[in-house]
């Protein structure tokens, strides 16, 4: 009898200790933002504030954040900002402004930009609290939806990287402009931007990484790609994480993160969506514009036309639960054959549902065969040549 009543005492203490295990109420979110002057009150468009606003309506409030800025002109209001939320999980990491850190020069990126960039995220990276179980590096003018901490701290233990689908200007890049981006009556096309944890299918933003894992493999952003312009380090990250092995949990069919530009938001601020541009890298994804800016657009330039649709969208995230459709004016060439997207982003760049739409001519891009530089001998090698296939 009393053997019986020590097995039931211990069952159940292993049982509950996995389950604390698993809710450990002192592991937190870091959060590093990238954030600039352009994200200010005074001299912006406030999205830092509305970044701040998501962080502190989250369902669980155990999160930091970091700030840090590199650029040529100072942030004068951002302590401004930050003083007002009156928050302690928010921290100012650095802020760097100095000429030689000049983001842009005629429109074009500075070519060490990036990598500057990432060399400081990665420090404040590592001064995230000991609390840190994920951290998650991101841009001051995006927003998460109340439950998304919740979501990253529910992770089971035995994952090391969280990837989460995502509002953003690059959904669907392949497919026909405007409609890219449309809900269907069937639910059959995707919310929004699917995060395949790869080369052009994935979004800074929208992971997390586990901290201790991340740090103690002296993994740093900054390195990753010091011949190019570290424009693609979170696709080369996450291909390096996952050839070392960590075992990737994906949040599909959900939409939890709002990189902004994107028309979702564009659509709820009253803007048009503008498809046009699909030639210059800086707008080949699109961009917000006002209404007045799309009229002038139309009668200056000719060849557009404006589509009238309904977008897709996640109801059961950022309180879209009472939109009945998320309508939306978009600006594109109203001819097909200036359609380019297959070919301006390739193969790499396709959302699965639109490979069958490919065209079947399509050249092969110089993106398909993506890989970090580091990892390209490995691949070589045959035994990593079906993992590198099924990435
Ligand atoms: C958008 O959805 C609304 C409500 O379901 C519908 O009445 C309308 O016709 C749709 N618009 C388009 C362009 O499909």
């Amino acid at each position: 009898m009393s053997i019986v009543c020590l097995l039931i005492v211990l069952l159940l203490s292993t049982v509950s200790s996995s389950s604390e295990a698993q809710q450990d109420t002192s592991s937190s979110v870091c959060f590093v933002v990238r954030t600039y002057w352009a994200h200010g009150e005074d001299y912006g468009d406030r999205s830092l504030h509305d970044l701040i606003n998501s962080m502190k309506a989250q369902t669980l409030g155990r999160w930091d954040a970091y700030m840090v800025v590199l650029d040529d002109r100072p942030f004068p209001d951002l302590q401004k900002v930050i003083s007002r939320h009156n928050d302690d999980r928010i921290w100012i990491f650095a802020e760097w402004a100095k000429a030689i850190y000049k983001p842009k020069d005629k429109g074009i990126w500075s070519p060490k930009y990036h990598q500057h960039l990432y060399q400081l995220t990665d420090e404040a990276v590592r001064a995230c609290p000991p609390s840190t179980e994920w951290v998650v590096i991101t841009n001051g003018d995006n927003t998460y939806d109340s439950k998304f901490v919740e979501e990253i701290l529910s992770t089971p233990d035995e994952y090391d990287v969280v990837a989460l689908d995502f509002y953003s200007r690059y959904q669907r890049p392949t497919a026909p402009p405007c409609t890219r981006f449309a809900a269907s009556e069937d639910d059959s096309m995707p919310k929004c931007k699917s995060n395949e944890l790869r080369f052009c299918q994935v979004d800074l933003a929208a992971v997390a990484w586990r901290w201790k894992r991340l740090v103690e493999e002296d993994r740093r952003f900054g390195n990753l790609d010091r011949r190019s312009d570290s424009q693609a380090a979170d696709g080369m990250m996450a291909t390096a994480v996952i050839y070392a092995g960590w075992k990737v949990r994906f949040v599909h069919n959900r939409c939890l993160v709002h990189h902004n530009p994107n028309p979702q938001l564009c659509a709820l601020h009253g803007g048009v969506w503008d498809d046009s541009l699909l030639i210059n890298p800086s707008t080949f994804g699109g961009r917000c514009i006002t209404k007045q800016s799309a009229e002038y657009l139309l009668r200056t330039t000719p060849g557009l036309e404006l589509v009238s649709m309904n977008l897709s969208y996640d109801r059961n995230a950022f309180g879209y639960e009472h939109l009945e459709s998320l309508p939306e004016t978009c600006l594109r060439t109203a001819d097909p054959a200036t359609w380019r997207n297959a070919f301006t982003f390739g193969r790499v760049c396709a959302a699965r549902i639109d490979f069958v739409d490919l065209p079947h001519d399509l050249p092969s891009h110089p993106w398909d065969s993506w890989l970090p530089e580091d990892l390209k001998h490995v691949k070589t090698l045959g035994g990593h040549a079906t993992s590198a296939s099924e990435l």
